[in-house]
């Protein structure tokens, strides 16, 4: 059975992208085979792999306007395993343009039910905005990961994205759980992070409380080389950090 998951939440900066590219290494390096969605338009993740947006001949958005089959569009990354399904700056055009329209939202799960066979895990990192792309994310996927730091506000965040859980099980996609949080840009030495930590452990279960990835500046600078943390420092405490979190998603 094919793992869908999605690392979501409705701020930008908080890690989403980051954590899509580097657990779907981590899990080819475990000897899964992994294809990673981009739908955001500001395509991070396309280009943290190191394709240029001119290299990108057809994107998701051809995919999901009906242009291209699915098949044509994903791309084989450098790295062995890993697939892309790239995204450009077309999706937020599709966005504008579909949202409201009936059945719009489903367009992409429909693309991606295609691809199960091929695929132990597919990994789904979206736009930071509610809309019509990270709805269609939400959809596709059976597993919702909210990478966030554990700042002031943290709380209200987690409630607003529980909110949209529940109703997205109430209506399109019933399978969908909240599989856990990933505190990110994380300093233990916080009283806070340490506060908001005891209080999703008491609201959610400790299971739901994923290991934590730690500020650390060879996670910012591994896409501006087009690679992963694995293959840009292996011995960073990124890598180290990514690495736990990936091990433990996988027997999630
Ligand atoms: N643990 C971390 N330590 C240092 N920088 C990070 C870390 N996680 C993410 N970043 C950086 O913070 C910025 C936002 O992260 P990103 O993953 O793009 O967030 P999102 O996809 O949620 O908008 C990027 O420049 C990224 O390189
Ligand atoms: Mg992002």
């Amino acid at each position: 059975m094919t793992r869908i998951c999605i690392f979501a939440n409705r701020k930008g900066g908080c890690g989403k992208s980051t954590t899509a590219v580097n657990v779907a290494h981590g899990l080819v390096i475990r000897g899964h085979r992994v294809l990673l969605v981009d739908i955001d338009p500001q395509s991070h993740t396309t280009i943290g792999l190191g394709f240029k947006p001119g290299m990108v001949k057809s994107s998701l958005a051809d995919v999901l306007l009906d242009r291209v089959p699915i098949g044509e569009v994903i791309l084989a990354s450098h790295i062995a395993g890993l697939s892309l399904l790239p995204a450009s700056r077309e999706l937020g055009g599709f966005e504008l343009e579909n949202t409201g329209r009936e059945d719009s939202e489903i367009i992409l799960a429909e693309h991606l039910n295609d691809q199960l066979v091929n695929y132990d895990f597919i990994i789904i990192d979206p736009p930071p905005t509610l809309g019509l792309l990270m709805i269609s994310g939400l959809i596709a996927a059976r597993e919702v990961y909210i990478p966030m730091p554990l700042h002031f506000l943290a709380m209200e965040g987690l409630a607003e994205m529980m909110q949209v859980i529940y109703k997205l099980n109430a209506s399109y996609n019933p399978k969908l759980r909240m599989a856990g949080i990933i505190p990110t840009l994380y300093n233990k030495n916080t009283k806070l992070a340490k506060e908001i930590g005891k209080e999703i452990t008491k609201t959610f279960g400790p299971d739901k409380l994923l290991p934590p990835i730690r500020t650390n500046i060879t996670l910012a600078e591994a896409p501006a080389h087009g690679q992963t943390i694995f293959e840009y420092d292996e011995k960073s405490i990124g890598a180290s950090d990514y690495a736990k979190l990936t091990q433990k998603i996988e027997i999630l």
